[in-house]
C-alpha cells in the first residue's frame, strides 16, 4: 500500500469507539486490510485484573482468524488515545504502535500467507508507516516449527 491509507485510519479511528478501557481511560483502535479488500476492525477490552487486558491488535488478529483468514495481511492501521466528550478518540503527539506481544501475533498471521504488512501509526501531525519486519526484525514464526 502506497496511497494514502484513508480509509483504513476511517476503520481504525470508528473501531476505538468499541473500546473497553475504563481502567487505563487509552482507547484503541486497530483495522486489519487483507489483499482481497477485507477490513476487519477491533478495539481494546480491559479487564478488572489489569494483566489480563486485551490489545485491539491482538483481538483484530483472533476476530480475522476466526473467521477463517490464515495470511494475506496487507496493512494494520491502529489509532489510539483518550476520547473527547463524544467518545471519539483524540491521538497524541506519538503514534501508537503495536507493543510487542501484538507484532508477534501481527507476523504470525503474516507469515501464513508471506506477506509483510505495512504498520500505520496515527499521531496528530500524520502518519508513522513501517514494515512489520522492521518493527519485528527476525521474527520467530511458524517456519521455524517447519
Ligand atoms: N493497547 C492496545 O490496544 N494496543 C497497543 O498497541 C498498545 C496498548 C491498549 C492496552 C490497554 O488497554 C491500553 O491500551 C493501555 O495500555
Amino acid at each position: 500500500m502506497s496511497a494514502p491509507p484513508d480509509d483504513l485510519v476511517a476503520a481504525a479511528t470508528d473501531a476505538a469507539r468499541g473500546a473497553y478501557a475504563p481502567y487505563s481511560g487509552f482507547h484503541v483502535g486497530a483495522a486489519l486490510l487483507f489483499d482481497d479488500g477485507a477490513v476487519v476492525p477491533a478495539a481494546n477490552v480491559e479487564n478488572a485484573s489489569f494483566g489480563l487486558s486485551l490489545c485491539a491488535e491482538a483481538n483484530a488478529v483472533a476476530r480475522a482468524m476466526t473467521e477463517g483468514r490464515r495470511g494475506g495481511l496487507v496493512a494494520v492501521a491502529i489509532v489510539g488515545g483518550r476520547p473527547d466528550a463524544a467518545g471519539a478518540v483524540v491521538t497524541g503527539g506519538e503514534p501508537v504502535m503495536p507493543c510487542g506481544r501484538c507484532r508477534q501475533m501481527l507476523h504470525e498471521l503474516a507469515a501464513l500467507g508471506g506477506t509483510d504488512p505495512e504498520i500505520i501509526g496515527v499521531s496528530e501531525s500524520g502518519l508513522t508507516r513501517m514494515s512489520l519486519s522492521a518493527l519485528l526484525p527476525h521474527a520467530f514464526g511458524p517456519a521455524n516449527l517447519a
